[in-house]
């Protein structure tokens, strides 16, 4: 019988995350949670997987549901998916735990996507984001977006650019969707293939074509302002007016139409301009008044969004912002009497605070010098056979700054936090 092919490499769309890079995605995230700690949200952990059904209410017409699930039958024949999103599984736990509104709540984490796999475009990949659950006023928009556009702030990015729109009311929108079906129905044959299939299943997709002729139908037909009711368009406007009071810049564009079914009014994406337009979309969200009802929970109004960190991070490459932090260590322990010295001596400066890292297998003070220059530690404390049996340690300087000359002197063992803690 022939041998099964044994793959050890990693699936595709998916990624190995490396130091330095792992560390500037937890600084990245790190500076998230302060944004939006600063402003009250708490942070939730939902399950990686749910059962289907919550993620049906993304829109089962859907690329990302009807495409893209990961989706699989467990041992008990539940069946169940990778989230592809956290939305909808944050609108489940507000319905079944009940919390007090409103609920501010942000989260980070991988999501699944079955998607086309290039630069930027990933099978997993992360999020961070927030929702807020039980308020029905326009400045929480603002201040949602707003948080978004600080966090972009405090990175560093200065190429992103806000585009806004609303997809009004439920009716507006069944309304409009009944508009489209009519005017690319009576196109239908200068439409593409793929998009007169999408026509059939969801026609506001239709908008976001980019192919042949597409554009040209796209260009004349129905705009989603024109079906607005007075309140969706009062809601709107004091969204922009939020918005210029707070001197964030945006664009309106009512062909902006996202990529899952439960948006309601305000919709937003975050494009960074310095990226290919394929993958430029780093973040996106809106209000989806009604999800919560149709899990089964009250009527409830909700409104969050979700940013791309792996986007995020290309994005600040791009721009040359947010680069990785200086990882490492600031002491680094070289022991040449066996490594009993080096256990004990970094077991105590880690209880002191200090960061530290030692050489192992009782190398050559040459061998372990060169990893103690390579670790980016500013002294090397060195214990050597006489400092040993003296009771001394030696400190050595390793990155000289300009003008400084490194001597090294030696301290008893005893004083060596006391003085790590003085010059350090
Ligand atoms: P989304 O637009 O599907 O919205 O995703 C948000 C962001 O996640 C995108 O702008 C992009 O940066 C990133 N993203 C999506 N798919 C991929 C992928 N395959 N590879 C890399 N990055 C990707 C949502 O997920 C909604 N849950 C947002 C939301 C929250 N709406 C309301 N609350």
């Amino acid at each position: 019988m022939a041998e099964p092919i044994v793959d050890y490499s990693r699936p595709k769309g998916t990624r190995d995350i490396l130091p330095p890079e792992s560390q500037r995605w937890r600084g990245l995230v790190g500076v998230f949670a302060d944004v939006v700690q600063a402003a009250g949200y708490g942070y939730v952990v939902p399950p990686i997987f749910e059962h289907v059904e919550v993620f049906h209410r993304l829109g089962e017409a859907t690329d990302v549901v009807a495409k893209e699930m990961y989706e699989f039958t467990d041992r008990g024949g539940r069946r169940l998916a990778l989230r592809p999103e956290q939305t909808a599984s944050v609108v489940r736990m507000f319905v079944e735990n009940r919390p007090a509104v409103p609920w501010k709540v942000w989260y980070a984490g991988p999501n699944f996507r079955a998607e086309n796999v290039q630069k930027g475009r990933y099978r997993q990949f992360d999020q961070v984001g927030i929702e807020v659950l039980g308020v029905d006023d326009p400045y929480l928009d603002v201040e949602v977006i707003a948080l978004a556009w600080r966090f972009y702030e405090r990175l560093g990015l200065t190429q992103v650019r806000l585009v806004l729109n609303s997809l009004g009311a439920a009716g507006d929108r069944g309304r409009y969707a009944d508009a489209l079906r009519d005017y690319f129905g009576s196109h239908v044959d200068a439409l593409s293939s793929e998009s007169r299939e999408t026509l059939a299943r969801n026609p506001l997709r239709v908008l976001d074509s980019k192919r042949g002729n597409d554009r040209d139908i796209v260009a004349g037909a129905p705009r989603l302002r024109d079906y607005l009711s007075p309140d969706a368009a009062a809601h709107f406007e004091t969204v922009q007016d939020g918005l210029r009071a707070l001197a964030i810049p945006f664009d309106v564009d009512d062909r902006l139409v996202r990529g899952l079914d439960y948006y309601r009014n305000t919709t937003f994406e975050f494009a960074a301009d310095a990226l290919d337009a394929a993958q430029n979309a780093i973040g996106g969200g809106g209000r989806y008044d009604g999800l919560v009802e149709e899990m089964g929970g009250p009527p409830t109004a909700g409104i969050g969004f979700a940013l791309g960190v792996d986007r995020t991070l290309l994005a600040c490459d791009a721009e040359s912002a947010f680069g990785a932090p200086l990882a490492g260590v600031d002491v680094f322990v070289v022991d040449t009497t066996g490594g009993r010295h080096a256990l004990s001596l970094t077991d105590e400066l880690w209880r002191a605070g200090i960061r530290a890292d030692r050489a192992y297998e009782n190398r050559s003070m040459k061998a372990q010098m060169k990893v103690a220059d390579r670790s980016g530690a500013a002294v090397a404390l060195i214990v050597g056979g006489d400092e040993a049996e003296a009771g001394l340690v030696t400190l050595r300087p390793l990155r000289r700054r300009d003008g400084e000359t490194a001597t090294q002197r030696q301290i008893a063992r005893a004083d060596v936090i006391d003085e790590l803690k003085r010059t350090l």
